[in-house]
């Protein structure tokens, strides 16, 4: 599958490596999503080349989920009504019942019998876990590590497929797109690049929160996929629907302190050690997560500090990873220092019902789609089951087109006047601009500014980009599109759900 040369090298950039790869089908990144529409693909017949900048065990959103993953239980209607309810009506109905519909099937077959996940048990049961905004407990999880249970035997079975390949450590810069259709996309790795052809091209490449000073996902989140689809020319969607966290840890070395853990029973206090969330919705610390990390960057505002108050439940015994993260960083168990932190983005690529996009051959899945399901606000536990669910699905639809080599892009690496200091300067300045205008609580007169701001910033990148090719370039370039993505939606959207618009003077 790899290695190959076809002609087309002189075409492609200086530092190319010669070689070409060529597949089945094409899977961008190796989270959940990737990998569910890697096995698919695999499982029905295709040659499947799995790229990712990811390096293992870690460097995936996938890989740092906590809580868990999501699934019916006796009545399916009850998580359909709760995801269209957190997300305050604005999800689609169809797309949340191919998600409920397949949620079973897809746990039971992928995670289960072929993965052998471990899930936490209680007696003869799933020790199903209880998070924000669900009206019973449905969460299947391993303590508060799930993500590294299900993505590390995910990705060793994938390594046995006979029919998969994972290159490591490379990343997209472009798609290879011919009158219309994707033909693939151009990959770098250690300053060489080089295209790689697909009947059909599938990103699976997260988030966007390197666009944000705070986040819970790994740092190489810069929202690729989005960005190369995006100038590829597919339509995007609820991209101002970027979703905060409520509880990451307030200190250095901040991680996620998984919503299960209020399911459990801890309480949200200000810096007085007053309870604050029953003020704001009758659920308090299980009310839909916009309304929770609204509240807590209110009331650290207000008062200067939010802590989590972990002494109604039994912290340690429940919770022993996040314990221990508590006692590396010398924080109190009982008394957590939270912040939100930006955490998942609820739009993306438009996709239907199996992940296609409104380019020929091309599908997304995972965090960088949008598929309908989130609306305006996710509920919690669900994003490791929509990449799941339409991993599975996608990867089938891919199957079935020969790739056609075609003539790629001439990525430039001829300037060689790029800045020492440009990139990360640049991110910086990227980061301020999306912390204080584009984050919880946004105000339209405050938008128009930023969105100018950015549109100047990938002003400067484009120019460089045009004529030098390298990773971290490719990256900014990558953040400031999406970032601007974000700004324009968010200057038109109606406020609703993690789209927080506040008039100008209000208190
Ligand atoms: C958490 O464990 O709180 C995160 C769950 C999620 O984002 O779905």
């Amino acid at each position: 599958m790899t290695g190959e040369t076809d002609g087309t090298d002189e075409a492609n950039a200086t530092g190319e490596s010669g070689a070409t790869d060529v597949a089945d089908v094409l899977v961008v990144g190796s989270g959940i999503a990737g990998c569910s529409a890697a096995l698919a693909a695999a499982r029905a017949g295709a040659e499947v080349l799995v790229v990712t900048k990811a390096t293992r065990p870690a460097n995936a959103a996938t890989y740092l989920a906590q809580g868990g993953i999501a699934v019916t239980r006796d009545d399916p209607e009850l998580l359909r009504d709760d995801v269209l309810a957190a997300s305050s009506d604005t999800a689609d109905l169809d797309a949340i019942n191919v998600l409920v519909e397949n949620a079973g099937d897809a746990v039971q077959d992928v995670l289960i019998d072929t993965l052998s996940v471990s899930f936490d048990t209680d007696g003869d049961e799933f020790d199903y876990g209880r998070e924000a905004a669900h009206s019973e407990a449905r969460i299947l999880h391993v303590d508060a590590s799930t993500g590294q249970y299900v993505l590390g035997p995910f990705l060793s079975h994938l390594d046995s497929h006979p029919r998969v390949t994972i290159c490591e450590d490379t990343a997209a810069l472009t798609l290879v797109t011919h009158e219309g259709r994707v033909h693939g996309a151009i990959f770098e790795r250690d300053g060489n690049t080089w295209p790689a052809f697909a009947g059909a091209t599938i990103l699976a490449t997260g988030g966007i929160g390197a666009l944000y000073g705070q986040t819970t996902n790994p740092e190489t989140a810069t929202g690729d996929g989005i960005a190369m689809a995006a100038l590829a020319g597919a339509d995007v969607a609820d991209m101002t629907y970027v979703q905060f966290h409520p509880t990451a840890y307030a200190g250095a070395d901040s991680f996620l302190v998984s919503e299960a853990v209020r399911g459990e029973g801890a309480v949200l206090c200000d810096a007085d050690g007053e309870r604050f969330m029953p003020e704001y919705h009758a659920d308090a610390e299980l009310a839909p997560r916009d309304v929770v990390a609204r509240a807590v960057q209110r009331e650290r505002e207000r008062t200067g500090e939010v802590t989590l108050d972990t002494t109604p439940l039994d912290f340690a015994g429940k919770f022993p990873d996040l314990a221990e993260k508590c006692d590396e960083r010398g924080v109190s168990h009982e008394s957590i220092p939270v912040a939100p932190s930006e955490h998942f983005l609820c739009g993306g690529i438009a996709v239907d019902d199996r992940g296609k996009t409104t380019l020929d051959h091309l599908f997304a899945v995972g965090e960088c789609a949008r598929t309908g399901v989130h609306g305006a606000n996710r509920l919690a536990s669900t994003s490791l089951l929509e990449g799941l669910v339409w991993g599975l699905r996608a990867g089938d639809a891919a199957v079935g087109f020969d790739p056609e080599p075609v003539e790629t892009p001439n990525l430039r690496n001829s300037d060689p006047s790029l800045p020492p200091q440009f990139v990360r300067d640049k991110f910086v300045r990227l980061r301020r601009v999306m912390d204080e205008h584009i984050g919880l609580h946004r105000d339209r007169d405050d938008l128009r500014r930023a969105a100018g701001v950015l549109r100047r910033l990938k002003g400067e990148v484009d120019a460089y980009v045009r004529t030098r090719t390298s990773r971290d370039l490719y990256e900014l370039r990558n953040a400031s599109v999406v970032s601007l993505l974000v700004a324009r939606d968010a200057m038109e959207a109606e406020p609703v759900g993690c789209h927080h618009v506040e008039e100008v003077n209000a208190d």
